[in-house]
């Protein structure tokens, strides 16, 4: 018998497949369902350890589908939520819009609808995590940090529609009562991210000698977590969170672009045996992506004084780490690179990259 049913959006994802890690082997006594769609960015390869876990299930279903997630609901009884499931790359944002408006607007108030008909107002032991970013608060210019206060000032087609998401789900809690937490997360890294993103496109292009494509002077600031780190941070705020808050989370670690990827490459000349120097070579200046926000830093001391947390591991033994993942999983990286993400790259970075 299990003492609590969650549904985790998005867990086939890169954030999500660590969060159901954490929870399922942490948590035998709950059922967890991992609810998701598949998308290209979604892959069951991700969670390949937890198949047979007792306590896991999955589920696969799109939540832009409003019936879909009415009939999960009443099937399962989910009293808790956490919602991950989201399109989360910005690049893809600026081609292709409205598909961040169905996934992650009008999928998140379908999710929001079908806790509410369940739930039926009898919200006690109920709670609805909202999984969002910082680059809701749009780009820091002049100094200073996000704090859990600053006023939403979204720049992307992608952080425009996770702050309509941020705002749906606080309209519910205020219009409804619907119990709910949202945190607002900076840049994550570590193993399992799709190689669209900074990090694991650097190592990608890096191992396989192609250029490497540094928007613009590469001068743009991100402050980059260990993604465990963010999954412990999402387990400490589903417990412990209060009803109605929001909770910053980020590393403490600002970098610039192009220091990072001269970072990987000092990295990667090492572990393929290269001579030092050799790897940066490949660093290619492209054109800047469009309205490209210049700096995102997180002030998160709410949830360290709060709820005690704090980032667990040093950026360059995360980078280390990953790395090492991406080195030893070849097969999994072959595997998300062919097909549609060889269209995707060539429509994106076309000869430059
Ligand atoms: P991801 O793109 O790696 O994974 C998204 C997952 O959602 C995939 O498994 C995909 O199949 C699934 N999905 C997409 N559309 C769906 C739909 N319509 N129905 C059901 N499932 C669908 O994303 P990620 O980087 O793991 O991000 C997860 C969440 O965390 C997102 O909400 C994102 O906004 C947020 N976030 C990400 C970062 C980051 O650095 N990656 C930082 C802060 C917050
Ligand atoms: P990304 O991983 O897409 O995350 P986000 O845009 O959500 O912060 O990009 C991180 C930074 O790296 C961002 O400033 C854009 C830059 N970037 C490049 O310079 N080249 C690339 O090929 C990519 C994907 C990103």
């Amino acid at each position: 018998m299990h003492s609590r049913t969650l549904l985790i959006t998005g867990g086939a994802g890169f954030i999500g497949s660590h969060v159901l890690r954490l929870f399922v082997n942490k948590y035998p006594q709950y059922r967890i369902i991992n609810l998701d769609a598949l998308t290209y960015a979604g892959n069951l390869e991700n969670l390949r350890d937890l198949e047979q876990a007792p306590n896991y299930a999955f589920v696969k279903a799109d939540i832009r589908d409003a019936a879909a997630m009415a009939k999960i609901f009443a099937e399962h009884l989910p009293d808790g939520v956490i919602h991950l499931a989201a399109e989360s790359h910005v690049d893809r944002s600026i081609s292709n819009p409205m598909a961040f408006v169905e996934t992650n607007v009008t999928g998140t108030v379908n999710l929001l609808n079908a806790a509410r008909e369940a739930w039926k107002g009898k919200f006690e032991g109920k709670r609805f995590y909202h999984v969002s970013t910082d680059e809701v608060y749009g780009s820091l210019h002049d100094g200073g940090f996000f704090l859990e206060t600053t006023p939403y000032d979204p720049q992307s087609p992608y952080s425009a529609s996770k702050a309509a998401s941020d705002h749906f789900v606080r309209a519910y809690g205020n219009t409804y009562g619907l119990p709910f937490v949202v945190s607002n997360c900076s840049n994550n890294y570590g193993s399992h991210q799709f190689p669209e993103k900074l990090i694991p496109l650097m190592i990608h292009n890096l191992r396989e000698g192609k250029p490497l494509p540094v928007y613009g002077k590469g001068e743009n600031v991100r402050d980059w977590l260990w993604v465990e780190d963010h999954a412990r941070a999402i387990d400490l705020i589903f417990h412990q969170g209060v009803n109605g808050e929001t909770y910053n989370i980020g590393g403490h670690n600002e970098w610039k672009n192009i220091d990072l990827v001269h970072l990987l490459c000092s990295i990667m000349d090492r572990k393929l045996g290269r001579a030092s120097g050799t790897s940066a070579k490949q660093i290619t200046f492209v054109t800047d992506r469009a309205g490209h926000d210049l700096r995102y830093a997180i002030d998160a001391g709410k949830i360290g004084r709060e709820l005690g947390w704090k980032p667990g591991i040093t950026f360059e033994a995360g980078l280390e780490r990953t790395v090492d993942w991406y080195l030893a999983n070849d097969p999994w990286l072959q595997a998300v690179t062919s097909g549609a993400y060889r269209d995707y790259y060539a429509a994106q970075y076309g000869k430059q990259g």
